[in-house]
């Protein structure tokens, strides 16, 4: 099958390949950041809960109900682990400067995501956490902002970001509505261990492991 964007053409193979494994990173990634930052975890949780009520499970069609603080986490995820932390090689056709730089045609000219999202020219406390920080802001991440470019931009840029976000947003929304979580042998959040294996995706060194307890709420009512 054959699909077509901003005249690209891509197999339903390339779908796939592109598609899954950089939305199970956001994924792993926000629930990994949300375990070391359990007053965050507990603020989204509670909003869910308080939006879905009693339903057993969070819907596509409640999703705009629900976006706000889980917007909040979602653009911070993918600001400090873009799933894809290089993009695709670009070729400059022509001789140019930028930021001072000459860079002459024919340059092969690689972008770094993850870089530009822990630049602390563009970010306060780039390391930091710290949903928050997108609640005053316009910044984000369509590809129009490029201090966050975590699905890249202009005619290059991800073709899967509306289908992307409403998976990871629905995925996150009913973790965090029907389930509380912790860390195996009573482990803080603070102890887990966020290295990175670094390349053109950022990996989390250790896979995530987490113990998943059905919220009270929901089990009455199943
Ligand atoms: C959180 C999830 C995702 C992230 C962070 C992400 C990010 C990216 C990035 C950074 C690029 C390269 C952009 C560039 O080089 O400028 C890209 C390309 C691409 N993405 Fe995504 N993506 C995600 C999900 C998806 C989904 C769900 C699909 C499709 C179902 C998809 C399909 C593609 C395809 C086909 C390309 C290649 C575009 C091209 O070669 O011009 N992506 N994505």
């Amino acid at each position: 099958m054959i699909l077509t964007h901003a005249n690209k053409v891509f197999d339903l193979k390339d779908m796939f390949e592109a598609g899954t494994d950089s939305v199970f990173k956001a994924i792993e990634w926000a629930m990994a950041e949300l375990i070391r930052h359990p007053h965050i975890m507990k603020e989204v949780q509670e909003e869910i809960r308080e939006i879905i009520k009693f339903k057993p499970k969070v819907e596509e069609n409640d999703l705009h109900k629900i976006q706000h603080s889980l917007q909040l986490v979602i653009k911070e995820t993918l600001r400090l682990h873009p799933p894809t932390s290089l993009f695709t090689p670009r070729e400059s056709l022509e001789n140019t400067k930028i930021q001072g730089y000459d860079i002459h045609a024919k340059t092969r000219v690689i972008i770094n995501a993850w870089a530009i999202g822990r630049d602390p020219v563009s970010w306060e406390d780039p390391e930091e956490f710290w949903p928050k920080r997108f609640l005053n802001s316009t910044i984000d991440y369509k590809g129009h902002d490029f201090e966050l470019i975590p699905f890249g931009a202009g005619r290059r840029g991800c073709p899967g970001i509306m289908l992307a976000i409403a998976t990871v947003e629905l995925a996150l929304a009913n973790l965090l509505y029907q389930f509380d979580w912790s860390l195996p042998d009573g482990l803080s959040g603070q102890k887990l261990d966020m290295s990175e294996i670094f390349g053109v995706t950022t990996n989390k060194k250790d896979p995530l492991v987490v113990i998943a307890t059905p919220h009270e709420r929901i089990i009455c009512k199943i």
